[in-house]
């Protein structure tokens, strides 16, 4: 096509487009099996049925514009979380909220802290925005490091985002070092908890984020109903934050971010209770007899609290491949500086046999193939 003269600034120039997977039929077309997902995080059991229900309620009503303040949701969620509803915005999954967060906070050369690695999100928007990523390596233990991370603090600091659990490890930063971090940041440094796997924690010592709202830090909890709820393909979010960040975001939203069904599908995922008790214990399950099985196989795994974990295979864009070939889709780790590393979903219990099953072929093949190699 015939070129185009185009004024672009420095920081989209030098962005990289996001990967996007390939559907997972055209990989089954090419492989001739039916491929199993365990590559980004999503719900094994599928949506909750009464989101379904409310989904098929509401066809109808498409013709309309969605609630623009998302009011009803709004409502509830405000009365479950003991905030006032100033306290909560929505956004077209969490990934909205954090664009918005940067959009409203950050100008040329400000800085964002970030641990590293983290969501991979954080740095794309804050680099489009013109800001600057200051990302702080995890510790030793693949742990976010918060120590870390409050040195990293300067006056051009203007938001910290903490995965809570991080993604890609799995891995938690607790109450009392949360607390700490907080009372010793500056004024003016507003903190995003990123919690999108929240529901899935079983450590006690999570942090009981709200209440940093409560207290009128400024902080503000990102959580989704694209994990557990399992409505990841509807795209909705929200967060709950000081009032006057809140009001921010609101500004600078687009008036119907949200569709409408995601509204009523989110509605009534929040009502139900069984259906977030079974992912929860599908995980639960799913997670020990993973360990088990790695650890017989001799690898070393990262403990998580969420709905993924990394294995410490070595050659982890090797493993990725050999398991792709077999049907397997997980996600290798090399790109976000953990080359030895896969990070896979917990599935059904099927996919997980299933899963073990290659992982087991894959681990002969490298072993043997060493064998020969003395
Ligand atoms: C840490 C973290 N935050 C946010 C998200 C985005 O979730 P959403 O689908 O709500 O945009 C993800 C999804 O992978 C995530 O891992």
């Amino acid at each position: 096509m015939k070129n185009i003269k185009l004024h672009i600034s420095r920081n989209i120039e030098e962005l990289v487009p996001y990967p996007p997977g390939r559907p997972i039929e055209e990989v089954e077309r090419e492989l001739g099996v039916r491929p199993i997902k365990l590559a980004s995080n999503e719900n094994p059991l599928g949506p909750s049925p009464r989101a379904v229900e409310a989904i098929r309620g509401a066809l109808s009503g498409l013709n309309r514009y969605p609630d623009g303040s998302c009011f009803y949701l709004r409502k509830r969620l405000s009365e479950r979380l003991g905030l006032p509803e100033e306290a909560v915005v929505f956004g077209n999954g969490s990934n909205e909220i954090i664009e918005l967060l940067v959009r409203s906070f950050v100008k040329d050369g400000d800085e964002v802290v970030m641990a590293e690695p983290s969501f991979a999100v954080y740095p794309l928007v804050v680099k489009a925005q013109g800001g600057v990523a200051v990302r702080v390596p995890l510790d030793r233990e693949l742990r976010i490091s918060l120590e870390e991370m409050a040195r990293a603090v300067t006056e051009r600091t203007r938001l910290v985002f903490i995965a809570n659990p991080n993604n890609p490890t799995g891995t938690i930063v607790r109450d009392d070092e949360l607390t700490t971090f907080l009372d010793g940041l500056p004024e003016g440094v507003v903190v995003c908890l990123d919690e999108a796997y929240y529901e899935y924690v079983e450590d006690e010592r999570f942090p009981r984020s709200l209440e940093y709202v409560k207290e009128g830090r400024a902080v503000i909890v990102l959580r989704t109903f694209s994990k557990i709820y399992g409505l990841a393909g509807l795209r909705i979010g929200y967060g709950v934050g000081h009032p006057r960040i809140v009001d921010y975001l609101n500004r600078v939203r687009q008036p119907f971010n949200v569709n409408s069904l995601a509204q009523v599908a989110s509605l009534a995922a929040l009502e139900d209770r069984e259906h977030m008790e079974r992912s929860r214990e599908n995980n639960k399950m799913g997670l020990e007899y993973l360990y088990r099985e790695i650890e017989r196989l001799g690898h070393s795994f990262v403990r998580t609290e969420a709905n993924f974990f990394l294995i410490r295979v070595g050659d982890g864009d090797g493993f990725y491949r050999r398991l792709l070939e077999k049907g397997v889709i997980v996600r290798p780790m090399k790109g976000f500086g953990l080359g030895e590393y896969i990070r896979v979903t917990v599935g059904t219990e099927e996919e997980n046999i299933r899963f073990m099953e290659a992982f087991r072929e894959v681990t002969e093949e490298y072993k043997e193939r060493e064998g020969s190699h003395p």
